[in-house]
């Protein structure tokens, strides 16, 4: 039984858009062939879980497997299942956030533009780093709940420049149709719009570049 490569979204506040982005990574990957599951840790909100099960009745394809577990360990227990694993985090930073943090070759940190957001989130990165030993080229943030401004994007994307943490390409923009796509058990890089899936399919294919330099590292 091989251990599957995994990318994990983790946060350390609650709300950042990690089963926003899990679910983008979930459909693109499958769609590009990798026998792909999403691993749902967060058993109080099932966010992935229940999205899976709308994918499911409304008939959308490719199907997305989908599983909730309490923790990584039980997940791995039953590894050998797909190729990917797609980790969406519990709703804030917990002790399962670190064993996320080991076994994944990517780490995904979404976050806001303001400092409330980036800065928890920034403190989450260094502490994965500086206590727990987890190598800082795993760690890529994403910039999510964008306006049509790109203004505080940039402004962001500054303040991060000053971290030793890469940021992925682009940013995600708080969208209606985002938001129906999810609604619909679409992913955002599913929305029938063009230049919202544009946007998005731009950040996820960032994250996808990433990921390929690091398992090939
Ligand atoms: N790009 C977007 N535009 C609009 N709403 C979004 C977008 N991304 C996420 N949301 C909504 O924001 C909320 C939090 O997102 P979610 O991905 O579940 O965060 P987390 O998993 O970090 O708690 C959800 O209601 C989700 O549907
Ligand atoms: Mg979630």
């Amino acid at each position: 039984m091989q251990t599957p490569h995994a990318i994990g979204c983790i946060s350390q506040k609650g709300g950042a858009w990690k089963s926003t982005i899990a679910r983008a990574l979930g459909t693109t990957y499958t769609v590009a062939g990798w026998e792909t599951k999403i691993i749902d840790l967060d058993i109080k909100q099932a966010t992935a879980t229940n999205w899976g099960q709308r994918r499911l009745r409304a008939g959308i394809t490719p199907d997305v497997p989908v599983q909730l577990y309490g923790n990584v360990a039980a997940a791995m227990s039953r590894a050998g299942d797909a190729d990917l694993y797609i980790f969406d985090g519990p709703a804030n930073a917990t002790e399962e956030t670190v064993r996320i943090a080991k076994a994944c070759q990517l780490l995904i940190l979404p976050t806001g533009l303001t400092l409330d957001d980036l800065e928890p989130q920034i403190s989450l990165a260094n502490s994965l780093v500086d206590s727990h030993g987890v190598p800082v080229e795993r760690i890529v943030f994403a910039l999510c709940k964008a306006s049509t401004r790109s203004a505080p994007v940039d402004a962001a994307r500054v303040y991060l420049g000053k971290t030793r943490f890469a940021v992925l390409d682009g940013s995600i923009r708080n969208q209606d149709c985002y938001a129906s796509a999810m609604n619909e058990g679409r992913s955002i890089t599913e929305t029938p719009f063009k230049g919202p899936r544009a946007e998005a399919i731009q950040v996820i294919q960032s994250a996808v570049d990433h990921f390929e330099r690091l398992i090939a590292a």
